[in-house]
């Protein structure tokens, strides 16, 4: 059985990408700081394959002892690290204050490098061809008001994967980018069915995009048919042409 990281694994898009990975036979090894109900079924049904691990990505410096001593130690050998928790501070550009915008940097930016790091050690020391994905945004790619910066965030983990990808490659290891449009989850549900139609609209599917088939993508990308598939941004947006 192969064995895959997981940021963010308690809701949204996390606990699609866990369900699929264990449906697989792969052993999940989940991170977020809280668990859900939903999540709590799947560590019951699945006691063998599920590990869970409360830890809050806005703490960098805690990655290796909190993350890569107790929990995902250097026995276990990752052939994949999915870099799907994030946060969004939005606001329009005038607003920003340093301490929201510090605090997401730690989470979406600066803790999924530290944890690459170990992530890449561990497939190197195991010689594991292994797979890292980022999720990304598609306002990283077509701008939208008052998401400057979260969307900064995101161009960060492109430009770091596109490097990891040619920094590694030599050893197998490959990293690529799925960048999502919006998805009915927690993290857009602060938006209005007005703000939300608006956004739809600018899609060739006039539609959200489906959970499952970014979840399903990223799979894909920790499979043999995606061998030759690095350094890459996949756009799964509904078209946002
Ligand atoms: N939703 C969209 O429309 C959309 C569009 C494009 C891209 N994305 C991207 O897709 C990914 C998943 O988003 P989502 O919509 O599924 O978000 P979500 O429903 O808000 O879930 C976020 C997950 O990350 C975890 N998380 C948040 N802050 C954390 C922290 N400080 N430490 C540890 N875990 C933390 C949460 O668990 P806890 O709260 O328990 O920690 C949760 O499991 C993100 O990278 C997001 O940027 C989302």
């Amino acid at each position: 059985m192969k064995h895959v990281l997981i940021t963010g694994a308690s809701k949204g898009l996390g606990l699609d990408l866990v369900q699929i990975f264990l449906k697989n036979e792969w052993i999940v090894w989940g991170i977020s700081r809280s668990t859900t109900p939903e999540l709590d079924i799947l560590i019951k049904e699945y006691p063998r394959q599920m590990n869970w691990r409360s830890f809050d990505l806005g703490e960098p410096e805690k990655v290796r002892e909190m993350i890569f001593k107790d929990f995902v130690d250097i026995k276990v050998p990752l052939s994949g690290f999915v870099n799907n928790a994030a946060i969004a501070y939005d606001d329009i550009i005038t607003n920003l204050q340093v301490g929201p915008l510090e605090n997401m940097y730690k989470v979406n930016v600066f803790t999924p490098m530290i944890i690459s790091k170990y992530v890449i050690r561990n497939m190197l020391y195991h010689r594991i061809p292994g797979s890292i994905v980022h999720i990304s945004s598609i306002s990283a790619h077509t701008g939208y008001k008052g998401l400057a910066m979260y969307a900064s965030t995101k161009g960060a983990l492109e430009a770091f994967s596109k490097n990891t990808a040619r920094e590694w490659g030599v050893k197998g290891i490959r990293s690529n980018c799925v960048v999502a449009g919006f998805m009915e989850t927690d993290m857009s549900a602060v938006l209005s069915d007005d703000q939300k139609g608006r956004i739809y609209n600018r899609t060739a599917l006039k539609k959200a995009t489906s959970i499952n088939s970014v979840a399903e993508s990223v799979y894909f990308l920790h499979t043999e048919k995606a061998a030759s598939i690095t350094g890459q941004n996949l756009h799964v947006d509904s078209g946002t042409i």
